[in-house]
């Protein structure tokens, strides 16, 4: 592999503070140099004007592999991380079969291993086939390098099993990934609960569903004191749990999405399946608090949830349309809309993008230190562009934002010092 130096570039990196314009050199796959003498022997990518950042790390994504190869692939959906400027995807387990065993998370890693042009690591079950009745080989998976547990898509209901998964969870070190849902209080929803709903004959999800699991299982981490990892937080009242049991020192962290940070419920008006997600697109004062919590700490990271689901999981009536959105490629794009209009700073974005997931993750990525891998997004920040889903490398063309403009994208992709994207 060629040395490869990345030139004139704004170089964030909010592991270091780092925030300066200057020159990354990669060799033999890792950040050789930051700054100083350049070799005159080497690749050169002109970054002037761009901002060169560590490779985003998105702690929540589908595959789908295997068991839904018509929806995504192992090798699509990495792609499709490539392009979004993610060079490290956690998969989640809800696959056919599921990944509750060691065979499942050993075919996830022997495919990603052969097919995937960024990292995948897998998410192990907490429940047997997630169906909530009795715990998944938690031991054996941790043993095989899953990085956290998760029956996401389900909510683990019985609260004594919550409970004992949490115990079981402790000594490997690992997060319990919750999908905060209450079925019972969820029930046949299918938006959120409120006045869009109404107008529309559709059953509504109130706040209340996510509130009243994230309030329960955040007492049971207290209980266990095991490592919580509530996903896709939704709600400004899930938000406001959060920071008070941070407070009490509970070790709860969370997640939001890039479409819960930019969309609000009225994406629904028309019936767009495409903005039929779970937890679903909720209000503006829902939306201002999540972005509050990224402010303050409450929320850790940004995590995609990238959902890719065929045409047909799509075209169909309202209720019955497949929940989720295809986001690796729009994540950036959307994301930055935060920047531009003075609500988010963009060192606090990649952070949330980058060093913050590494925290959660315990692993040395997501950082532009010297002898770290050499994962690396670059990024043009003025650039505007049509979102065409018909031109995504996911399979999943399911997007609210098909058609819609965004200012920045993501430029180049490097992982492990390869170039395995490039606009
Ligand atoms: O909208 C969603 N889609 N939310 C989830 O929790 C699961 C996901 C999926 O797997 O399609």
């Amino acid at each position: 592999m060629n040395d490869l130096i990345i030139k004139g570039g704004r170089v964030i990196d909010p592991s270091q503070n780092l925030d300066d314009i200057t020159d990354v050199l990669i060799s033999a796959g890792r950040v050789e140099s930051i700054g100083g003498n350049m070799p005159s022997e080497a690749e050169v990518i002109d970054a002037r004007g761009k901002v060169v950042c560590p490779g985003f790390i998105d702690l929540h994504c589908h595959l789908r592999q295997p068991g839904y190869e018509q929806k995504e692939t192992i090798a699509t959906g990495a792609r499709a991380a490539a392009r979004g400027g993610f060079t490290t995807v956690c998969c989640m387990p809800n696959t056919s079969p599921a990944m509750d065993n060691l065979a499942i998370v050993e075919y996830v890693k022997t495919i990603a291993e052969k097919e995937a042009v960024v990292r995948v690591l897998p998410v192990g079950c907490i429940t047997r086939g997630r169906n909530g009745g009795e715990l998944a080989d938690m031991q054996e998976v941790a043993g095989a390098g899953v990085v956290g547990f998760s029956d996401d898509g389900s909510y683990v209901n019985d609260p004594r099993l919550m409970r004992r998964a949490m115990e079981y969870s402790l000594p490997t070190g690992l997060p319990i990934i919750q999908h905060c849902e209450d079925p019972s209080l969820s029930a046949d929803g299918v938006m959120n609960d409120g006045i869009i709903a109404t107008r529309l004959g559709l059953c509504g999800v109130p706040n209340a569903a996510e509130e009243v699991a994230v309030a329960r299982d955040i007492i049971l981490a207290e209980l266990t004191g095991a490592r919580l990892h509530i996903a896709h937080v939704s709600t400004a009242g899930s938000v406001e749990l959060i920071r008070q049991a941070k407070k009490r020192g509970v070790k709860v962290t969370c997640e939001a999405t890039p479409h819960h940070l930019t969309m609000t419920e009225e994406r629904v008006l028309g019936y767009n399946t495409n903005a039929k997600v779970n937890p679903p697109l909720r209000t503006r004062n829902d939306v201002d608090a999540l972005i509050e919590g990224l402010k303050d700490g409450t929320i850790d990271i940004i995590a995609t949830d990238h959902a890719p689901h065929t045409l047909n999981d799509k075209l169909c009536e309202f209720g019955n349309a497949a929940s989720g959105i295809s986001g690796l490629e729009t994540a950036l794009g959307s994301l930055l809309a935060l920047v531009h209009s003075g609500k988010l700073e963009l060192s606090l974005l990649i952070a949330k993008l980058t060093a913050e997931p590494a925290k959660i993750l315990g692993k040395p990525f997501g950082m532009l230190a010297v002898g770290a891998a050499a994962d690396i997004t670059i990024i043009d920040m003025d650039a505007e562009w049509v979102v065409y889903a018909g031109k995504f490398a996911s399979m999943g063309k399911n997007t609210p934002l098909d058609g819609e403009k965004l200012k920045g994208m993501v430029i180049a992709t490097i992982f492990g010092g390869k170039i395995v994207y490039q606009e």
